[in-house]
């Protein structure tokens, strides 16, 4: 069988470091080891607008803003599909027959969903298309065929509706839909980055990112600003590791080579932490350390993007063009399942024939 990736964003802002090193990083690697068969990635505009429904215009601006974020990082355009979801209409069919193998209180018990819920006060009236986008999200996984799903944590449940679809349909209507697995990263820093403030996660409305596209001066502020340990005041006392935001990001950014190019007095991270631990190694110095690292990694990052950005026609063009190949790969997916369910009346002589005979 086919080695097939798929996964995608919501286009509602741009992509920061959170979706940088519990995503984005890890698709250039897959994409450049040659182990996939097809790479898709998709722009998720119309999951955007399950909770975006009165804000059209943000998910309309963000979506070449997060394919210049992709273009940036490395994605490569010859090696992976980048696409548009609604420019696909065949995930919306998918969708509406997967309906009917899911129940109202299986979308319920959910837990993003449910945390989603309560993040926008929604508990009182939930919009239909947000609580059902985890069976849209189960069309757009299985209509590539996917194998494998490379996401962060909290798509965790999506997989699991994905793969429970999946089994519904083939026990129903016979072997026809490819069962996913999610790839998580491999680094409980990398799965779950916190904001600068050291809050559960990096978020837009919490003002808390480090946006890709962001210049050095301000990722440079806003590392020198970072969460460490409040009860490590002066350089000699003990400081602690655990919630100490920098050390977070240093276990999600830092390689050896780093120390060799940046701190050369350390070996390695262990013997930094070591230090910081026993006392006598400030703040200031760990920070300019964390700052230098993600000053290389971002730079080219930053450059690429403001080279992509001159021509946003091409990024628009390239968009166009990858959604054309998408809904090619998906139409034939849906063709499968309307064999499967036996719906596709019109291509199918027996259908007739059982017509004629009135059975
Ligand atoms: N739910 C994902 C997010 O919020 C976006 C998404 C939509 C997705 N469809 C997908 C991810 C399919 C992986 C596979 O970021």
């Amino acid at each position: 069988m086919s080695k097939v990736i798929l996964t995608g964003d919501r286009p509602t802002g741009q992509l920061h470091v959170g979706h940088y090193v519990g995503s984005l990083r890890e698709r250039v690697k897959l994409q450049n080891s040659g182990d996939f068969d097809r790479i898709f990635i998709m722009i998720a505009d119309a999951q955007a607008l399950t909770d975006n429904a009165d804000n059209p215009e943000k998910v309309r601006r963000n979506i070449i803003e997060v394919a210049l974020d992709y273009l940036a990082c490395g994605l490569d355009p010859a090696k992976s599909v980048m696409f548009v979801q609604s420019a696909v209409p065949e995930l919306c069919e998918l969708s509406f027959y997967y309906m009917n193998l899911v129940t109202v209180s299986r979308l319920q018990r959910n837990p993003t969903v449910k945390a989603e819920i309560q993040m926008r006060n929604f508990e009182a009236s939930i919009p239909v298309g947000f609580l059902t986008y985890p069976i849209s999200q189960a069309a757009d996984i299985t209509a590539f065929r996917a194998t494998t799903v490379p996401v962060g944590e909290d798509q965790l449940p999506m997989l699991e509706q994905t793969r429970e679809i999946v089994r519904r349909f083939n026990a129903v209507y016979g072997d026809t839909l490819v069962e996913p697995d999610i790839l998580l990263a491999n680094n409980a820093a990398c799965l779950r980055l916190p904001g600068i403030d050291g809050k559960a996660k990096m978020s837009k409305s919490l003002g808390n990112c480090i946006y890709l596209a962001e210049d050095a001066d301000s990722v440079r502020q806003k590392v020198m600003n970072m969460f460490t340990d409040p009860g490590h005041l002066r350089v000699q006392d003990p400081g602690k590791l655990e919630g100490n935001t920098v050390f977070t990001y240093l276990d999600a950014f830092c390689r050896t080579e780093h120390f060799d190019r940046h701190l050369p007095e350390y070996p390695d991270l262990d013997a930094l932490k070591a230090h910081y631990q026993r006392g006598g190694l400030g703040d200031v110095k760990v920070k300019k350390f964390l700052n230098a690292i993600l000053q290389e990694e971002l730079e080219p990052i930053r450059a690429r993007r403001l080279e992509c950005r001159k021509d946003v026609a091409a990024v628009r063009d390239m968009l166009e063009q990858g959604s054309r190949t998408a809904r090619e790969v998906a139409a034939g997916t849906l063709a499968d399942v309307r064999r499967a369910m036996k719906i596709n009346y019109f291509d199918d002589a027996s259908w007739l024939r059982e017509c004629e005979a009135g059975a």
